[in-house]
């Protein structure tokens, strides 16, 4: 007998795994179940990224393997959800003879029909793009815990040219704030310490009640000042100086920034269609820096971009080493059909762009090592999340600028606490240091409770 119980596996981005919340909340209001067996699963929906074509054949290998529990349930519907499946649509399921549903990130409502009419055998495809669809509705199904991803807004209009994410996700479009801000009441009313503001763009947010990103951020913080507010990702083009103000006044909007480079070369940055140079970043960094001190930047960085020249690569170590960030994610360029770099040649060889790749991996330890080490002998704030991996002698938390500290376990100080600790050690991932006492919550806004 048919259970309703789907198992869903989310892949790629945090925009996914805020997605199939939103999916799992649109099931839940139809009468499905969900559940972390794949094995005792009657739907299996694997949310999909087609960012990189690795990302992609990952999820081809995982299709293969899913095959058994077909074997095993031959009325199991098998779907592909995500930006795979608005990138390959029909030829998922004429490729893929497994696939029976393919259902992009703005059809997500169809869900239960579409599943519906696969348990009667019918095959089914749902990819169109919509310019509204924000779900603003839909309460997404969480577990309790201590963190929440909030999608505020979706899609992207900046067509970087390496990009698939325009095509796949659609136009840009905003929540309303006010349908976030009931969001975050609900979570601070289940417990909730941390939420993550999340969009591809999301400091182009911009509601339909004309409030924008810094608007969004301080009414954000205000519900609850046990709660931090993170957000991801940021476009350098969109950090305005109110939205730097804001974070700088709010002692709950946490001090980081993750605010992709990309390449150090203007010349790539233009192909690339970034919208800014090199010197135009830095100022911005600085900025930042004099406004909220203290402050915390990540990046992300393609290696291997079409016709970057060892003078191009050098210039990205250049930035690198200038901004001394606190973290990146390094990628090898890889070309994706559709894309306006597609059509250029994809000329720098994989052995070239493997080395580069590696010495940005390289210095950007080091950088990271370096940071981090002169942390040493500093008190922070850290929002306790648990025993640490390794051992539960000990805790594990984050700092407001995202740095992992682990420090030995107190009898009164639990998962959900505000500890401020004294740096004692670091490396490059890590920081260690001794417990010195519980802080209460998040003060009035201006006054900062680190150190
Ligand atoms: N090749 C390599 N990296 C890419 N990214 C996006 N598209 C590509 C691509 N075609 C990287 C960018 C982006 C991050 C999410 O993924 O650095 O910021
Ligand atoms: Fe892709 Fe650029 Fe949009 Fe980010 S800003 S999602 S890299 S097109």
């Amino acid at each position: 007998m048919r259970q309703n119980n789907v198992y869903i596996e989310t892949y790629g981005c945090q925009m996914n795994v805020a997605d199939s919340e939103v999916v799992m909340g649109i099931l839940k209001n139809n009468g499905y179940s969900i559940t972390d067996k794949p094995e005792s699963a009657d739907v299996i929906l694997l949310n999909t990224c087609s960012v990189r074509d690795n990302a992609e054949q990952r999820i081809y290998g995982r299709l293969g393997n899913l095959k058994k529990y077909k074997d095993g349930h031959p009325g199991l519907v098998l779907g592909i959800l995500g930006c795979m499946a608005e990138r390959l649509r029909k030829d998922l399921i004429e490729d893929k003879k497994v696939v029976d549903i393919v259902i992009g990130p703005d059809e997500y409502r169809r869900i239960p029909e579409f599943i519906h009419h696969a348990y009667h055998g019918e095959k089914g495809i749902g990819v169109k793009l919509s310019k509204t669809e924000t779900y603003d509705d839909i309460i997404p199904y969480r577990e309790d815990g201590l963190s929440a991803w909030i999608s505020v807004m979706r899609g992207c209009d900046k067509f970087c040219t390496f990009c698939v994410v325009p095509f796949t996700r659609g136009r840009e479009r905003s929540r309303s704030l006010s349908s976030i801000i009931e969001e975050i009441k609900l979570l601070s009313g289940r417990g909730f310490r941390e939420v993550t503001l999340l969009g591809q763009n999301v400091n182009s947010y911009y509601d339909e009640a004309g409030f924008d990103f810094a608007d969004l951020l301080a009414a954000a913080a205000m519900v609850d000042r046990k709660i931090r507010v993170r957000f991801t990702t940021s476009h350098p083009q969109d950090l305005s100086d109110k939205l730097l103000y804001t974070i700088a006044e709010h002692s709950n909007l946490c001090n980081y920034i993750h605010l992709p480079v990309q390449s150090g070369s203007n010349r790539i940055l233009e192909l690339m269609n970034r919208t800014y140079t090199s010197e135009h970043y830095l100022e911005l960094i600085d900025k930042a820096r004099k406004i909220i001190p203290g402050v915390s930047f990540s990046t992300d960085i393609i290696s291997g971009f079409p016709a970057e020249t060892l003078e191009d690569h050098l210039m990205t170590l250049d930035v690198m080493n200038k901004v001394r960030y606190d973290g990146a994610y390094m990628f090898k360029y890889s070309p994706r059909e559709g894309t306006k770099a597609f059509k250029m040649e994809d000329d720098v060889d994989e052995e070239t762009k493997s080395k580069r790749l590696q010495q940005i991996i390289d210095l950007q330890q080091r950088i990271s090592a370096e940071v981090n080490q002169s942390l040493v002998g500093s008190n922070d704030t850290v929002l306790v999340e648990g025993f640490s991996k390794k051992s539960d002698k000990y805790l594990a938390g984050r700092t407001d600028t995202n740095k992992v500290v682990v420090f030995p376990a107190i009898e009164n100080v639990s998962t959900g606490d505000y500890v401020k600790v004294k740096i004692s050690k670091s490396t490059s991932a890590t920081l260690f240091g001794d417990f010195i006492e519980l802080v209460d919550k998040y003060s009035v806004p201006g006054e900062r409770l680190t150190a």
